[in-house]
């Protein structure tokens, strides 16, 4: 496998600033994939827990711990980046934009379609909004998107999507905010699937759904909270209907209501051929074919993406002569996408998007190592 060195980053005379708000489970990921890098350096980092800023900040060199309204008016922040739960995501990001700083989110941009048009109204002149998911600017779905683009299955008819799981109460410590608003399995695992699906089949312009919920209450499996009993207030089996701008028809489950499933992450049918990509929660992973006719499924090879890449890279990707593709006109398409789906559900109706989205310029095959100095 050849791939283009990591040489198309940006020249710059200082390290990008990036302010990291909240420093939850996901930040790690994010310090180390920026750990050795000199195009971006982390220089403050602000949470509620005080303490545990100060001690992130400790193992950083040239990091302060900041209160968050320091951290968004700070000189040396270029970004920040948003790691709290999504009900303070919107918060946060009007904050930063204020200050005049760009803004790179987890998902989703906000707890609902009303806060994310706020914050997308908000970006100043100069700045940008960007958000995860990134994986899929990784090999896996990269190598599915160049399969689909150079016609390997022959037109795309229909796509499925398949995401089930018992809970993330069984593994995260304070697992409160996925069975809030802005929570739920949709919106937590939604955004990698659906961005995925926008990146193969393009935007989307109708949906219908329906959805349930098991139980009421959901007792925390491990921590320091283990035994408690949190509140379920969104529905946690989901399941859409999602009609593309091209005519390809997706259908999409996200539970957290089952156990396993043996189904893959996305198959795409085409009239030629299928094609399954992997889980677009990772940045790698098998690409398998299968035209009809033939007998087995074949391994597509690895043709595109960034390789080696982790959480963050959609920020970096920002600092490129061609990036911006984690964009928050991305994560606001896959937003009303979410919510018109729940609200369809609800209604018991299709609902009609109203923002679409270029899919963005594909990830030639670029190795996306640290940065030496
Ligand atoms: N945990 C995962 O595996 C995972 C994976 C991918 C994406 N995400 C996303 O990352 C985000 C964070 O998830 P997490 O699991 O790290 O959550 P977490 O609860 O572990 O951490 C969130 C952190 O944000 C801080 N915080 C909350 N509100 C704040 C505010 N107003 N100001 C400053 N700090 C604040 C909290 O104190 C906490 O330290 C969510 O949007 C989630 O969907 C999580």
């Amino acid at each position: 496998m050849t791939t283009a060195a990591d040489s198309d980053a940006r020249t710059v005379e200082r390290a990008h600033g990036v302010g990291i708000v909240g420093l939850g489970v996901i930040s790690g990921q994010y310090l180390t994939t920026f750990r050795g890098r000199d195009d971006v350096a982390v220089v403050a980092v602000a949470d509620l827990d005080v303490a545990r800023a100060q001690a992130v900040a400790r193992d950083i060199p040239g990091c302060r711990a900041l209160s968050v309204a320091e951290l968004v008016s700070d000189p040396q922040v270029d970004t920040v980046l948003n790691l709290t739960i999504p009900a303070a995501h919107a918060e946060i990001a009007l904050q930063a934009f204020a200050a005049g700083k760009n803004v790179y989110g987890e998902k989703p941009p906000a707890a609902t379609m009303t806060e994310a048009r706020q914050v997308v109204a908000a970006v100043p002149v100069g700045a940008w909004l960007g958000g995860a998911p990134d994986t899929v600017l990784g090999t896996g779905i990269q190598t599915a998107r160049a399969a689909v683009d150079a016609g390997l299955i022959g037109r795309p008819v229909s796509a499925i999507a398949t995401w089930i799981s018992g809970g993330h109460e069984s593994w995260h410590p304070h697992p409160d905010f996925y069975y809030r608003p802005g929570g739920g399995p949709l919106l937590d695992m939604g955004p990698y699937y659906l961005t995925s699906l926008v990146q193969l089949l393009g935007p989307v312009v109708r949906v219908s759904g329906a959805s349930s919920r098991s139980r009421d209450i959901r007792r925390i499996a491990t921590g320091p909270r283990a035994g408690e009993e949190i509140p379920v207030e969104v529905d946690t089996h989901v399941t859409g209907t999602l009609v593309h701008e091209g005519g390809a028809i997706s259908t999409v489950t996200f539970s957290f209501d089952g156990g396993e499933t043996g189904a893959p992450p996305i198959e795409v049918h085409g009239e030629a051929g299928s094609l399954q990509a992997p889980d677009p929660n990772h940045f790698d992973g098998q690409v398998r074919m299968r035209r009809h006719g033939a007998q087995e499924w074949a391994d597509v090879p690895t043709g595109a993406g960034y390789v080696g890449a982790g959480r963050g890279v959609g920020l970096v990707d920002f600092l490129r002569r061609d990036g911006g593709r984690a964009s928050g006109a991305m994560a606001l398409h896959v937003l009303e996408i979410m919510s018109s789906l729940l609200d369809a559900a609800a209604a018991r109706r299709w609902v009609d998007i109203t923002t679409t989205v270029e899919r963005p310029a594909p990830v030639p095959l670029t190795r996306f190592g640290a940065v030496s100095r």
